[in-house]
């Protein structure tokens, strides 16, 4: 048995208050990152070089009264999912069938998004997934969510920039995504199914949102990734309101603390993404398994050196989201769970009550802090839309980690009104499911009209 030597005494209580300073975000310091960031939307608009990309997106919010069954195709990460969606007007929609798709299973002898896997395959596949969904006989638009950095030049074509979320697939890079669906789709005997929009998911979900609430201005993923776009009223392009994919996740006018450092050092691709990494779902477990293993480094927490030190806490990427998730919405008595977790994750038999409640503290510091960075940035985009917010706006908002970490939402609105006080009551946060699928069918719906 342990020691149970007081947190006071052993330093961890000291410990604890520095990561409280690294991981705070005050209200000053929101308003500072708006700052920032509004600037770097001015930077991007004007074409400077700068973290945010400004791309285009041909399009404007619907009407509501779109009309129409579309094909909906959502590639957001290894899991793809076709939907077929009847847009009955009014902003009421159906979906009418779903499928979902992995592009790697290891069982079935298939991994489409390896570097030796080529868009041609790749799409093949895919299309004959959605030759399987459409009825045949009947010709479809086609709407592809494409959730990865691409640049458009008109709302049918995107050029894919570089591949994230681990999706290596070769000969996609620098392709138009969209043209590639669409020979496979003519090698695949489906000529009638026409793709005729590309959009990202944070489109997508701005659009399922506009469809019934026209106040809807802003869209944003809060999940695997991160990222937002808007409405803005005066494109570059000069062709009236655009919606404006951010691609917000590569925004880097922050502090770093040491553990962002660290991670970011042993990311794919150091120095891109720096928000994404701070803030999304794919991060969040890293950032809280980086601190909590300096703890036990440091013989603070778990009994130092116990367990081993190659143990899989020392592993990157062994704690996911989910376990935060699970830290935070323990109300068990004496944090039961998170208790029996650590002892299935890494044999620790004994934890002491004030260790519990300590990894409990910490994930919370890093789920806090993402929420509070993520609304920072949507007061730099709303200082854009309205500074004065005169008008009520309403950000849809998509993702898992808005759904299910435990105060995520609460998170982003505490740190919204604290800033924007009465006003606050003008923004209106909305959880927008399925959002990028749908606004795939609605972008189809306005292309083709
Ligand atoms: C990544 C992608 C971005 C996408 C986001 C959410 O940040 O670069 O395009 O919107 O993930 O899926």
């Amino acid at each position: 048995m342990r020691q149970a030597e007081p947190p006071e005494k052993t330093g961890l209580s000291d410990a604890l208050r520095k990561l409280d300073q690294w991981f705070n975000v005050t209200d000053q310091d929101l308003r500072g990152i708006a700052g920032r960031f509004h600037q770097a939307m001015l930077d991007g608009l004007a074409g400077a070089k700068g973290p945010l990309k400004m791309l285009p997106s041909f399009l404007n919010t619907p009407s509501g009264l779109e009309k129409g069954s579309f094909l909906a195709v959502d590639f957001g990460g290894t899991n793809v999912r076709i939907l077929l969606v009847e847009l009955r007007g009014n902003g009421q929609f159906n979906i009418l069938k779903r499928k979902s798709l992995p592009l790697k299973d290891p069982a079935a002898g298939y991994d489409f998004t390896l570097a030796t896997a080529t868009g041609g395959e790749l799409f093949d596949f895919l299309a004959g997934q959605i030759k399987e969904i459409a009825v045949p006989g009947e010709v479809y638009a086609l709407g592809h969510t494409f959730s990865f950095p691409s640049r458009s030049y008109d709302i049918n074509n995107a050029v894919l920039i570089n591949w994230t979320k681990e999706i290596k697939t070769g000969q996609v890079e620098g392709r138009d995504i969209n043209q590639l669906l669409a020979e496979a789709l003519k090698r695949q005997g489906s000529p009638e199914v026409i793709p005729a929009a590309v959009i990202n998911d944070t489109v997508g979900t701005l659009l399922a949102a506009a469809y019934s609430d026209p106040g809807a201005d802003i869209g944003s993923i809060c999940g695997t990734g991160h990222n937002t776009c808007y409405l803005e009223p005066s494109p570059p392009l000069g062709r009236g309101p655009m919606i404006i994919n951010l691609e917000s996740g590569n925004f880097d006018r922050l502090s770093f603390n040491v553990f962002d450092q660290r991670l970011d050092q042993a990311s794919e691709k150091p120095g891109q993404q720096r928000l994404e990494k701070m803030v999304s779902g794919r991060y969040l477990g890293e950032l809280t398994r980086l601190v909590v293993s300096d703890l036990v480094r440091q013989g603070l927490l778990l009994g130092g050196k116990h367990p081993d030190w190659d143990g899989p806490l020392h592993k990157p990427y062994s704690i996911g989201t989910e376990q935060v998730a699970l830290a935070l919405s323990d109300d068990s008595p004496g944090l039961a769970h998170l208790a029996a977790w650590l002892e299935e994750f890494m044999g620790v038999k004994d934890p002491l009550p004030w260790e519990l409640a300590a990894l409990r503290h910490l994930a919370s510091l890093v789920a806090t802090r993402s929420a509070r960075l993520i609304a920072a940035t949507y007061l730099g985009v709303l200082k854009r839309l309205d500074p004065y917010l005169k008008d009520r706006h309403t950000i849809a908002i998509d993702g898992s980690l808005y759904e299910k970490m435990p105060g995520f939402e609460r998170g982003v609105r505490s740190a919204l009104d604290g800033v924007l006080g009465e006003g606050g009551s003008r923004v209106a946060l909305k959880l927008t499911k399925e959002g990028s699928g749908i606004g795939a069918a609605i972008a189809a719906a306005m292309a083709s009209q």
